[in-house]
Parts: structure tokens; sequence; C-alpha cells
């Protein structure tokens, strides 16, 4: 069976730095769920389909021909790895996200990542549905004021204007849609390590699982 590490948990936690570090030190594959929902949300903007929409979003999905090369997120041959960032573009990936029907056309595409000689997924629910049987699940958890922080730096050293005050807002907000949602809500699987990160530095997430990555594999 191909070796498969989940990483779960809502956004600003480190999810997605920690699923790199982890990939390139097993050298396995690497898939950032996200991204997939995201450049769904970014077409439909860009093509007028209502994200209430979800039969026209799960069609959608079957036209678009999306690649993840050398780090970048391509769409139909086109770079949309820094249109899919904005914080319009997150909260749109998680309405989109909330169809039973969108997930579902999904789930296939995400599977296909488990390649040899292994794969690190992060996600909301890469432990609960997409990958249930992990040998090792993370759930990465952290304060949403801590997160709405780490958000408010990284838009700042980007150059980019931020009010603490709405990103403290929009991550509650993506936050109990992604949580109550009834397919696939955000929450950890029942085997799954849950880790709190609010006071812990990227490295020290790491080594933390590290030791458990050397436990099970
Ligand atoms: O992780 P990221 O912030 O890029 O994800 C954007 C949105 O996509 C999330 O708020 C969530 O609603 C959705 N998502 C999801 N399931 C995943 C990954 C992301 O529902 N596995």
């Amino acid at each position: 069976m191909i070796p498969v590490i989940t990483i779960d948990g809502p956004s600003g936690t480190g999810k997605g730095s920690l699923m790199q570090l982890l990939a390139q030190r097993l050298g396995w594959h690497a898939l950032d769920s996200g991204a997939l929902y995201r450049a769904l949300a970014w077409a439909a903007l860009r093509r007028g389909v209502d994200l209430a929409d979800a039969p026209a979003l799960a069609e959608l999905t079957r036209d678009l021909l999306l690649a993840f090369r050398d780090g970048r997120v391509w769409l139909d041959g086109e770079d949309i790895s820094d249109a899919i960032r904005t914080e319009e573009v997150g909260m749109a990936a998680s309405r989109v996200a909330a169809h039973p029907q969108v997930r579902a056309a999904l789930l296939d595409w995400q599977r296909a990542w488990a390649r040899p000689p292994g794969l690190v997924a992060d996600g909301r629910d890469m432990g609960t549905v997409v990958f249930p049987e992990a040998q090792l699940k993370i759930f990465l958890d952290a304060d949403p004021k801590v997160r709405a922080e780490r958000r408010y730096r990284q838009l700042k050293e980007k150059g980019l204007s931020a009010s603490l005050r709405q990103l403290i807002l929009d991550i509650q907000a993506r936050d109990a849609r992604d949580r109550t949602r009834s397919s696939a809500p955000l929450c950890p699987a029942q085997d799954a390590i849950v880790i709190d990160s609010s006071q812990m530095s990227i490295p020290e997430v790491f080594e933390r699982v590290l030791a458990e990555v050397r436990r099970v594999l």
C-alpha cells in the first residue's frame, strides 16, 4: 500500500509549510487540496458561474485542465498560483467546497495523487474522507487570533494593505462554514494526532511531527 500522511486543520495554522517540509524530507508527493478548491472558485468567479449552483460547479470541475507543476498551479495553461491566494478567492473556495456534489466530483482526482513513494496531503478532510486509511493523520489547530495575526504579517511583508480586525472576522466566518457544513465538515479524524500550533514555530511543529513519522513508518 502507498504510504499517505494527512495534515488537516483550519487556515493559517501552518499546514501548507508543514506539508512542504515533510514532502521534501521524505521525497514524497505533496497535495495542496485547498488549491484545488481555490482554482475551482477562481474559475467560477471568472466565468460568472453562480457559487450557489452546485450542478454547474460540478460540471465546471470536469471542464478544467488543472496542473500542479514546480510548486505552481496552472489552469488551462495559465499560472494562477498568486491569483488564488487572495481572501476573496479563499472565501469563494469555502462556499464552493460546501456542496457535496462538488466534493464528490473532486474525490478521484485527489486520490490519484497517492503514488509511490508516498504522499503528504493537506486540507480539511484528507484524513476523514479522502484518505481514511492514511498511516499518519495530523490535525493542526491554532487560536483564530494568532492565525489572523500570521496572515496579517504575511500580507504586510508582501506590501499589501490589510485590516487585522477584518482578517479575524473573515477567518471566523470561513471556519464556521467549514466546520458546520454537512458534507465533510472540518474536524479531526478519530485516529488523528491533534497539535495546537498557537505557541509553536513551524520548525517546532515539524520536529514534533517528524517524531510521529519515525514512530509509524
Ligand atoms: O486551505 P485553503 O485555505 O487553501 O482552502 C480554501 C478553502 O477550501 C477552505 O476554506 C475550505 O472551505 C476548502 N477546502 C475544503 N477541503 C479541503 C481543502 C480546502 O473544503 N480538503
